[in-house]
């Protein structure tokens, strides 16, 4: 490949002989930094009305965790691709947090992972609900007032990059009003049609949930109490024109453990779902808590208003809290969270009645199926098409996509093919589109048996015509969570 240049390398604590399977395989992670300015096309070509960039957030540790290593505590490393004039550039960089600065200058690991005793850190601060973690920022990201955004699940800061050059721009202050006592949680949620972020929080202490607003000139402008009943593991959350919506699930640490300094999750069947919707700008007294059938839910894939109802959907877990046998390894116990079949992801319907305060819910499809991404222009909005990922068995990759069309029920799958797995897959509206599936899905490839990588555009009206364009990345890159999809009319300085 011509035209690529290594731009920086971080030193690795990880041991040369690594048997983790979260670190190996398609989840071997990176220490280079690249620049390419014009990505080598291996098949098809990028479309000129695709304008914008591609960035994936990627869990790629440099230093093993104390302990047990889960997936969730590896450092970020960004990607993005971007689309400009049927040319695409790349580039990739570690979120250089503050936990990865700490290591690095010490030269091992400072902090336990999600899967130890917080006790077992070196370090006595940190990140996290759960107290004592590294905020790795490899969870999430999103764009807001034009700028990357990482954030990590356990709650920590945001950390700002730009995102054309992924340039570190220091962490969000929200002008000094960040609340950096407790932090935010993975998933934000960017409504581009107000230029604002919602942002929500949890931790171990009343009223156990924060939510906010934070506006188009990066201020919070709002920041409520939300009490729950306990502490509690929200992932995502979800909003609408006139409202947020933030969710109670029965799964949460066990109480009696968690007095003991222990965090063990558990899944209450006993207990009913909590879906508590408040208007936007709401107060805490405002909320109001509609009850449906337990399950847990990662992400929900968006939610309008239709009439005297808000509409939620997102993936209902029939398995919330998978088991193993007895004599399963470590590695067998950890992936049990983190397989959609082992948790039964499925596609989702809540109604919920604001007049009378009643819920009704309906599955959607019999796919196992999670990591939804719609056409930005939908969400807060009626949709019709859901873009969802497919996950290898008993494992956290994805090996293909499922587009589901809620109106008729028809699926539409594409599989990557043996030993290459995607990332969540964003869908980029066709500049002067007129359909909501007028568009591209990107995605980014670890094809293991070839020690590569690549970035594949898709026709969102038919996905099963495979790629249209495949592009080839400077080096195979590890596997990760979330992504998003910024349009070139977003961004400063795109043209
Ligand atoms: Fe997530």
């Amino acid at each position: 490949m011509t035209n690529i240049e290594l731009v920086g390398r971080v030193l690795s604590s990880l041991p040369a002989d690594d048997d983790h399977p979260y670190r190996t395989g398609a989840w071997a992670p990176q220490t280079t930094e690249w620049d390419a300015p014009d990505l080598e096309l291996v098949e098809g070509a990028i479309p000129d009305d695709l304008d914008g960039v591609y960035l994936r957030n990627t869990e790629n540790p440099v230093a093993p965790s104390i302990g047990r290593y889960h997936p969730f505590d590896g450092d970020a490393m960004v990607h993005v691709v971007g689309f400009r004039d049927g040319k695409a550039f790349y580039r990739n960089r570690f979120v250089r947090t503050d936990g990865l600065l700490a290591e690095q200058e010490a030269g091992h690991a400072l902090w336990a992972g999600i899967s130890e005793r917080p006790s077992k850190a070196i370090r006595e601060d940190g990140w996290g609900a759960r107290g004592r973690m590294k905020d790795s920022s490899s969870t999430d990201v999103v764009v807001h007032a034009g700028v990357a955004i990482t954030s990590f699940y356990q709650c920590g800061d945001m950390y700002r990059l730009d995102p054309l050059t992924l340039d570190d721009l220091g962490k969000s202050t929200w002008h000094g009003q960040f609340p950096s006592d407790v932090g935010v949680s993975a998933h934000p949620k960017v409504d581009e049609r107000t230029g604002e972020m919602l942002v929500f929080n949890y931790g171990t202490e009343a009223p156990y949930m924060h939510y906010g607003v934070v506006d188009a000139d990066d201020r919070l402008v709002h920041y409520v109490d939300i009490e729950l009943l306990g502490p509690r593991l929200p992932h995502d959350m979800a909003y609408t024109e006139n409202y947020a919506i933030l969710n109670d699930l029965p799964l949460f640490w066990d109480p009696d453990i968690l007095k003991k300094g222990g965090h063990a999750s558990r899944f209450r069947p006993d207990l009913p779902t909590r879906l508590g919707v408040i208007p936007r700008r709401g107060q805490s007294s405002e909320i109001r808590w509609f009850e449906a059938d337990p399950t847990y839910v990662l992400h929900w894939s968006n939610a309008y208003e239709d009439g005297e109802e808000i509409v939620l959907e997102g993936y209902f877990q029939d398995n919330p809290e998978p088991t193993v046998p007895p004599e399963s390894s470590y590695y067998q116990r950890l992936s049990r969270f983190l397989s959609l079949d082992g948790m039964q992801t499925r596609l989702h319907r809540w109604r919920l009645n604001m007049r009378t305060g009643a819920t009704t819910e309906e599955r959607l499809s019999e796919s196992l199926s999670e990591f939804p991404m719609l056409n930005p222009d939908y969400i807060g909005r009626p949709h019709r098409y859901t873009y969802a990922t497919t996950g290898v068995p008993g494992f956290f990759l994805f090996d293909g996509l499922l587009k589901h069309d809620g109106a008729t029920g028809k699926e539409e799958h594409y599989s990557f093919g043996d030993g290459v797995f995607g990332s969540e897959t964003a869908m980029a509206p066709r500049i002067g589109s007129t359909a909501e599936d007028d568009g591209y899905l990107i995605t980014l490839t670890t094809d293991v048996g070839n020690d590569r990588s690549e970035c594949l555009i898709f026709s969102a009206a038919d996905v099963t015509l495979g790629p249209i364009a495949r592009l080839r990345l400077p080096e195979r890159i590890s596997s990760g969570t979330h992504s998003t999809w910024a349009s070139g009319d977003s961004l400063p300085n795109w043209r």
